[in-house]
């Protein structure tokens, strides 16, 4: 019987027993340690990759010791519950989306969602590899949650059933977003409804018309077949969509310190996989879904990225105070990016 009600009861009963099981200095003591990392999106994706990698790394390095089981595709946690799984230690490791940190109350998240914040990787990599992006993750600490590292995934592309080219085009346009205030505003802007849906209802509110259109980066929109529901995509790269790689705090301070730094080895070799992987992964789905030929993909020239971006820049001033100015200012000196001069 797979009804929601009974998927529900599954996942709930989940949460409370590795609640009750909740992690002692002393379960260490047995081995090997089971670290649970449960994710969203498929197993052929940047973030999933990576996963798979830090599995087999850290057993490696660990020389196991530590036996990371990964769980792909919502299978074990949607969006929302997996968060709450992670705090009450029923698993162990996520990597949500940058944008799915807010509703934990660390707001400062949500400035990776501003619209065309980051002009390409190379800027991105100025925060999520240097000391503005360390000084974000350690605001998680207070929600009892370590946060490890950022992984890449890419920027993101728009898609419907309609060809979405100029900001008219968007106008009453359902669009499906994650659940990020920033990500409403920037649809808002372009005279969309935005609708929060988790991630594994997504491909489901397409095909039924519950939405009309979402934004997400190539590989997820392809793995996910998206794109057999959605006659358009316009390649904007309006935005971008990454992960924060998190652990439960008290789980991983309650590690034997040889292990904590085997797999924080494991971890640094896993970011440069999923930031080595994610641009061609990105490029390769687009080519896929070209390659269908049911779909019609469209790269926006400079000048209509450009009425794209003049119509968004807005919700940087407009979000300020809920993401915090001192964050979006230190972004804008570290990329040298400046609002005013557009
Ligand atoms: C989404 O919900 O669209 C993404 O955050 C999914 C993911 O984890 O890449």
């Amino acid at each position: 019987m797979n009804t929601p009600l009974s998927t529900s009861i599954v996942r709930r009963t989940l949460l409370a027993l590795g609640a009750a099981l909740a992690v002692t200095p002393a379960a260490f003591a047995q081995s090997p340690i089971v670290i649970k990392f449960s994710h969203v999106v498929a197993v052929d994706t940047p973030k999933g990759k990576a996963a798979a990698f830090f599995a087999k790394r850290a057993a490696e390095l660990t020389k196991g010791k530590v036996k990371v089981e990964v769980y792909p595709n919502s299978q074990l946690y949607k969006d929302k519950e997996e968060m709450e799984a992670l705090q009450l230690g029923s698993v162990q490791m996520l990597a949500p989306s940058l944008s799915k940190f807010a509703p934990l109350g660390v707001k400062e998240f949500e400035v990776f969602d501003l619209p065309f914040i980051f002009d390409d990787y190379n800027d991105l990599h100025k925060i999520t590899l240097g000391p503005v992006g360390q000084k974000l993750l350690k605001k998680l600490e207070s929600r009892g949650i370590t946060g490890l590292s950022y992984w890449d995934n890419g920027f993101k592309v728009m898609s419907a059933n309609k060809p979405l080219k100029y900001v008219e085009d968007y106008k009453g346009t359902k669009m499906r977003i994650q659940s990020s205030k920033v990500l409403d505003a920037q649809m808002r802007a372009l005279g969309a409804l935005p609708q929060v849906l988790a991630f594994s209802e997504t491909y489901q509110a397409l095909q039924t018309g519950v939405v009309d259109g979402t934004e997400n980066p190539p590989s997820n929109l392809y793995t996910q077949k998206m794109h057999e529901v959605q006659k358009h995509v316009s390649v904007t790269n309006h935005g971008y969509l990454g992960y924060a790689v998190v652990v439960n705090k008290k789980f991983w301070d309650g590690l034997p310190a040889d292990v904590r730094a085997a797999l924080n080895k494991a971890m640094a070799e896993s970011t440069k996989v999923a930031n080595d992987v994610a641009f061609q992964d990105n490029q390769n789905a687009l080519a896929a879904v070209k390659a269908t030929g049911k779909t019609t993909v469209y790269t926006l020239s400079p000048a209509e990225r450009f009425l794209l971006k003049k119509a968004t820049i807005g919700v940087h001033k407009q979000m300020a105070s809920r993401i915090g100015t001192e964050t979006i200012q230190e972004i804008y000196q570290v990329t040298g990016f400046d609002p005013s001069k557009l």
